[in-house]
């Protein structure tokens, strides 16, 4: 006989426990708010991985997961619960900035180091490099430095990969794509790869954003977009006071657009919406 439920065999749904008791991981580990409106989300996510590890209920999978030494089911379950929605280009302004103010300041240094902290699965740091590579039209300073991350290593390994649909390249202005990428052709017509050349500037990794301390040297400008929206204030304010430690003085802050330091305490001085800056000293 085989073990496990047989495929056909519904899994128990999900109830309120349940729901507390995983809403009350995702918060620990990975400082992600569940509110009970996601009920719906969590079981659609979770019920496939319920389903795939052989549990019979969503509690049996809870606990799979928390006697999970390894931390690889942990890892499983913060990729289902992820929202990993993103574009190149998005939210424009941010790479105007970045061309207009930033890389004027920066013309005569060696290096810009920027860190995308939660990259997903790789638009906005190959956006990054491909706007600033273009501006500098082959000028060698100075040297760009990316460094991506993200806690899903699902999406990581799509960043790593930077392969994409035609449709995703629509975004970007005309040239980028030929400048940019390689086209693929037999089964892979229709996708884009990024140039091996470009994608070898990006240093992919993974870090959970909520954890303190990390080995990581200051950055010019850090990308911090679309992510605090899933945190509580108490766990933006930390989040917002450890990237400002790693911003170089007079280093840049980027936020998303629906997102706000509003009501949190932080060192930075305000530039523009969603633009902060370290002071100079
Ligand atoms: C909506 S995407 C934003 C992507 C990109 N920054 C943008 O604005 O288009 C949110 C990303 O945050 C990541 N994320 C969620 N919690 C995280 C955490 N604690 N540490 C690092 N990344 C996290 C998710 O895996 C997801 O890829």
């Amino acid at each position: 006989m085989p073990e496990g439920p047989l495929l056909a065999e519904p899994i128990r749904p999900l109830t309120e426990r349940e729901f507390l008791n995983i809403s009350r991981l995702a918060y620990e580990k990975f400082g992600l708010q569940l509110k009970p409106e996601k009920y719906e989300l969590v079981t659609a996510r979770l019920g496939k991985k319920v389903r795939a590890a052989g549990c019979r209920s969503f509690q049996e999978y809870y606990q799979r997961v928390v006697d999970d030494r390894t931390g690889e089911a942990l890892i499983e379950l913060i990729d289902a619960l992820a929202t990993n929605f993103t574009n190149f280009l998005r939210e424009p302004a941010h790479f105007e900035f970045l061309l207009k103010e930033v890389l004027p300041e920066c013309a005569a240094r060696d290096r810009l180091a920027i860190w995308s902290t939660a990259c997903s699965t790789g638009e906005e740091p190959y956006s990054i490099a491909f706007s600033v590579l273009d501006a500098l039209a082959g000028g060698a300073r100075p040297q760009l430095r990316i460094l991506a991350t993200d806690i899903s290593s699902k999406a990581l390994a799509e960043a790593r990969r930077g392969v994409y649909p035609a449709a995703k390249l629509e975004s970007l202005p005309p040239g980028w794509r030929r400048a940019f990428f390689l086209r693929g052709d037999g089964k892979w017509n229709g996708w884009y790869r990024v140039k091996p050349e470009i994608a070898r500037q990006i240093e992919f990794r993974r870090i959970n954003l909520i954890e303190p301390g990390s080995d990581l040297e200051l950055f010019r400008v850090i990308f911090c977009r679309n992510v605090m929206i899933y945190f509580d204030k108490p766990t933006q304010q930390k989040l917002v006071g450890r990237l400002a430690a790693h911003l170089e003085p007079g280093g840049y802050l980027f936020i998303g657009h629906s997102e706000s330091l509003t009501g949190i305490e932080h060192p930075l001085a305000y530039v523009r919406p969603t633009i902060y800056r370290r002071g100079e000293r």
